[in-house]
């Protein structure tokens, strides 16, 4: 990615971290006790995930752009993980609303964290776009799945911030492996994909409750999330197949 490039998503964090989004006050926020029993499990488990001091990020950022002199990379960081922690606290501030109890632990939660602590900042950003492509889906199917408009909202909200996220996490990802010899490419790109089909079908099996009353089953699931992949990670391929379409 070029200083350029960084200068533009710089620009994008510094804008939304001067208004960062709220929502509005007095929406309706009433959650049925079906609904409530239906996500209370599953929220806190993505509420404990947006949850981050950001310092194996931050630190793997500040490596990578001391090697790469990209002192740009340092500052988007620091916001990209104040509005993670945004995140956080809207989703705790809801639930806290609704009295549906936090996650301290979760074991899906604890190996996402264990991996990004391996190595630097690729292979972090490879496992959190991950989460935050499933997420997104996740979040858009909570939407559908509950007539509170506070809730709604507040995924939408979600939503939009994360489809940055992954712009700029896709765009960072295929700079860095473009400079991979041809092979090393392939193999990352068929050992990213596995992962992240694995994530997916984790994501399945733990919020399957939810993901089904949305009309959801395991292969549509599977697709749609492997849909939004290769929007962002595999943008050559979606070209090309649109190109054939008749
Ligand atoms: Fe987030
Ligand atoms: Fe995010």
């Amino acid at each position: 990615m070029s200083p350029d490039d960084l200068e533009i998503w710089l620009s994008h964090f510094e804008y939304h971290a001067q208004g960062p989004r709220r929502l509005p006050s007095g929406l309706p926020d009433r959650l049925t006790p079906l609904e409530r029993r239906l996500i209370a499990s599953s929220i806190a488990t993505f509420q404990l995930g947006e949850q981050s001091e950001g310092g194996t990020l931050l630190r793997a950022a500040r490596r990578f752009a001391a090697a790469h002199e990209l002192p740009a990379l340092i500052r988007i960081t620091e916001l990209f993980i104040r509005e993670e922690q945004r995140h956080a606290a809207l989703l705790r501030d809801f639930m806290a609303d609704h009295a549906i109890p936090l996650k301290t632990r979760d074991w899906t939660d604890r190996v996402f964290r264990r991996l990004r602590r391996l190595a630097g900042l690729e292979l972090y950003l490879h496992v959190l776009i991950c989460a935050e492509l499933i997420g997104n889906v996740y979040y858009r199917a909570l939407e559908s799945a509950t007539g509170c408009q506070r809730l709604k909202v507040l995924c939408r909200t979600l939503v939009a911030e994360e489809l940055a996220h992954v712009g700029f996490e896709s765009q960072l990802l295929l700079a860095m492996r473009a400079r991979r010899p041809a092979l090393v490419q392939v193999l990352m790109r068929a050992t990213h994909r596995a992962f992240f089909a694995g994530t997916a079908a984790i994501v399945w099996v733990t919020h399957g409750a939810l993901l089904r009353h949305c009309g959801y089953n395991a292969r549509s699931f599977l697709r749609m999330c492997l849909a939004q992949y290769a929007f962002y990670l595999e943008p050559v391929e979606v070209l090309l197949a649109a190109a054939r379409q008749p």
